[in-house]
């Protein structure tokens, strides 16, 4: 393990107010859009639509990182380079999800999961460091319930949280660690916080327990936040004040970066959590964004699938960048939305 390269590259990730592009979807999960919209769901038309997405204007300034599939990570855009070549080209460095899904956790409560994907995981990464990526992201995932989440599911997706995140850096690759609670369900934001907590701190220390490097690691934790059905929703302030102590209370300055996911927030409403927090800085480490849906949705739904939509959709995709990156400054205002 090379210290200063997992350093190095941490800090091109979430560094000078820059994000990471999530657009790494499973053919599953992709497709599941895709269909949404109407578009067909082949290879030509994901290569198609991730070519706007990397070719969007301006995007070098706002991105740090790109997460791909190994599907795009092996791929040529639509104008004959590699995804790879093409991200590298603006200063975005390429990285790779490498977990193989969350899968049902034997005897756990309504829904639990745990994340599956060690196995083979080391030669694997080894050839994802050949192809060019030098970041990967595993995303475990944990439901809020009254009695969710288990311990089981805890420390299960922590333990390989970890090991995953040791095996990375074993080969001079980044790990982003992903725990994310999800947004959905009735909970109110006090509850949010406890679980968020209780997650966090759990991962943490798996990651001590497997001897990983803080300081060449990326978090991307979800924030605290309301249950997406619960009456009364916290606000903005209330929203990054309480992320902010969570975190604060779990992750240690060591490291470098932290970059949220969306996890179901509207476009706006992402960004504008993320400008509140960044406001309220300087803090130990990066505080940006590693959004998939709130990057991509609007772009996605106006390129719906067609050539002709493809410029405006690109434009859109970049715009979105550009508010995200002056978010990770704390200089986004909402007059800017309307601006564009
Ligand atoms: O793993 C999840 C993605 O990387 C982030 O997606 O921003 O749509 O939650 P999201």
């Amino acid at each position: 393990m090379n210290l200063d390269t997992l350093k190095a590259t941490a800090e091109a990730m979430t560094g000078k107010g820059r994000g990471i592009l999530a657009m790494d979807e499973s053919h599953g999960t992709c497709n599941k859009r895709f269909e949404a919209l109407g578009i067909p769901t082949t290879p030509e038309m994901r290569r198609e639509y991730r070519t706007m997405l990397v070719t969007a204007p301006g995007i070098g300034n706002h991105f740090g990182g790109a997460i791909l599939f190994d599907e795009t990570l092996r791929d040529k855009t639509t104008g004959g380079k590699t995804f790879v070549e093409v991200l590298n080209a603006q200063g975005i460095v390429p990285g790779i999800k490498v977990d193989a899904g969350a899968k049902d956790l034997a005897f756990g409560e309504e829904g639990e999961t745990v994340t599956e994907g060690l196995d083979g995981l080391r030669e694997r990464m080894q050839e994802y460091g050949k192809l060019g990526a030098r970041f990967a992201k595993w995303r475990a995932v944990y439901r809020i319930g009254e009695y969710m989440p288990t311990q089981a599911a805890v420390s299960t997706n922590a333990h390989a949280l970890a090991r995953y995140a040791a095996i990375c850096q074993e080969n001079n690759i980044v790990p982003i660690v992903e725990p994310e609670v999800l947004i959905n369900g009735t909970h109110s934001i006090e509850q949010c916080y406890e679980k968020t907590q209780y997650v966090q701190q759990a991962v943490f220390a798996a990651l001590a327990e497997q001897g990983v490097a803080l300081e060449g690691i990326v978090l991307k934790p979800s924030m605290v936040i309301s249950g997406d059905k619960a009456t009364g929703r916290a606000g903005v302030e209330q929203v990054a004040a309480m992320t902010l102590r969570c975190l604060l209370s779990t992750v240690p300055s060591s490291v470098p970066g932290i970059a949220f996911l969306s996890g179901g927030q509207s476009d706006e409403e992402a960004t504008a959590h993320l400008n509140a927090m960044n406001k309220a800085g300087p803090h130990p480490w990066n505080v940006t964004f590693s959004y998939g849906r709130a990057l991509q949705h609007a772009a996605m739904t106006a390129w719906a699938g067609k050539k002709e939509n493809a410029e405006k959709a690109s434009n859109i995709a970049g715009h979105r960048a550009a508010m995200n990156g002056a978010a990770a400054r704390g200089k986004w205002s909402a007059a800017m939305e309307k601006a564009a």
